[in-house]
């Protein structure tokens, strides 16, 4: 009999829930987004995340069961993302997983949402074992992680302003794209000229896994306000290309020291931005020429969604993790923060 973990997922704008078997099999994996509801507000507005979150969120668990042909009573263990997140949003998830729980008298396990990002890949590739560099990219994270093995995470670096998706959403809705503007620019970035514009670049040396993408973002919104101001029209593909390219560029850069000061053949990446396919592309040119093996999620698996989550309890949970009722959101939680019982 397989093992199953019921997954939640309610940090951000999707409500998701997943089952997944023996932590590496997925049997659903649902996702309600709210992409719709928000953009017309250029971004994700907490308050109304939090309540489409609670309006979904069991008929989001039901689908997750009927499509993975399971009951309730299966489920050996539930797994609800605690943070970080919007707090709203990551409490609705905890409070439908605790009611389960209690009412089926089954454990609970709560996962970092960026625990859950890493473990996409373990979803996508099942042989993959520890050491390698992970970089997570997301709307909310840029995090370098060396992963020497299973559950230990050392943070090589980090964003020192925005993460890379918000810098893509930033100027995304500048140029009037539809949210989020990470996919629209990726999308336009391949007719464009990566070269047509100069970004500045922040934190090139070697001395740090640092990165920085406010400048960019400044840089950006300078020269779309210059634009306008002359009434010139911006080439949205050249402009998407070049500015995506200063982000991947970036990216591509610190993910590969990493790799070389660790003396490690894996590379991979996850989280929203992992999803671009530009950043893909450039990866797979400078892994190929360096010799080493990169991996990432396939798209569905690199956004917010329960399987990541079912997973990462599930392994928390098979290496005798719980928690108990007192189980609370955790907006600002970071790696490692290990608030868990
Ligand atoms: O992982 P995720 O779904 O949510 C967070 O944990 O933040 O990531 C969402 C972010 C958004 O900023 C979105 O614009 C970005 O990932 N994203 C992309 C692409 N697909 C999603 N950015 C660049 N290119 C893409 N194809
Ligand atoms: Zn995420």
């Amino acid at each position: 009999m397989p093992r199953l973990a019921l997954g939640i997922e309610t940090s951000c704008d999707e409500t998701a829930a997943a089952v997944i078997a023996d932590g590496k099999v997925i049997l659903s994996n649902v996702i309600a987004s709210q992409i719709e509801l928000h953009q017309k507000f250029g971004g994700v507005v907490p308050e109304i995340a939090s309540r489409k979150h609670i309006e979904v969120v069991y008929p989001v668990i039901d689908q997750a069961l009927k499509e993975a042909n399971v009951r309730l009573q299966d489920i050996e263990v539930i797994a609800v993302t605690c943070g970080p997140g919007l707090v709203g949003g990551l409490l609705v998830g905890i409070a439908a997983a605790k009611a389960l729980a209690y009412a089926l008298k089954k454990p609970i396990v709560g996962v970092n949402h960026i625990e859950g990002h890493i473990y996409a890949n373990f979803l996508a590739h099942p042989t993959l074992v520890p050491p390698f560099i992970c970089l997570t990219v997301s709307g909310g994270h840029t995090d370098l992680l060396y992963i020497p093995k299973f559950g230990h995470y050392e943070i090589l670096g980090r964003t020192r302003d925005d993460a890379a998706g918000e810098a893509f959403d930033k100027i995304g809705r500048v140029l009037g794209l539809p949210y989020p503007g990470g996919p629209q620019i990726d999308r336009l970035a391949r007719q464009g000229n990566r070269s047509a514009v100069i970004f500045p670049r922040a934190l090139t040396g070697n001395d740090t896994y640092d990165f920085s993408f406010s400048g960019l973002k400044t840089a950006a919104l300078n020269r779309i306000n210059q634009a306008h101001q002359a009434e010139e029209e911006i080439h949205l593909p050249d402009f998407a290309a070049s500015f995506q390219w200063a982000i991947i560029d970036a990216l591509t850069q610190k993910l590969l020291l990493a790799a070389k000061d660790k003396a490690v053949k894996q590379i991979i990446i996850s989280g929203g931005v992992a999803a671009n396919q530009g950043l893909r592309d450039h990866l797979t040119k400078q892994a190929e020429l360096l010799g080493l093996t990169l991996l990432y999620p396939p798209p569905v698996l690199c956004t917010d969604n329960a399987a990541m989550i079912g997973s990462a309890g599930y392994f928390r949970y098979i290496s005798g993790k719980r928690n108990d009722w007192t189980l609370n959101a955790k907006p600002g939680m970071q790696l490692g923060d290990d608030l868990l019982v």
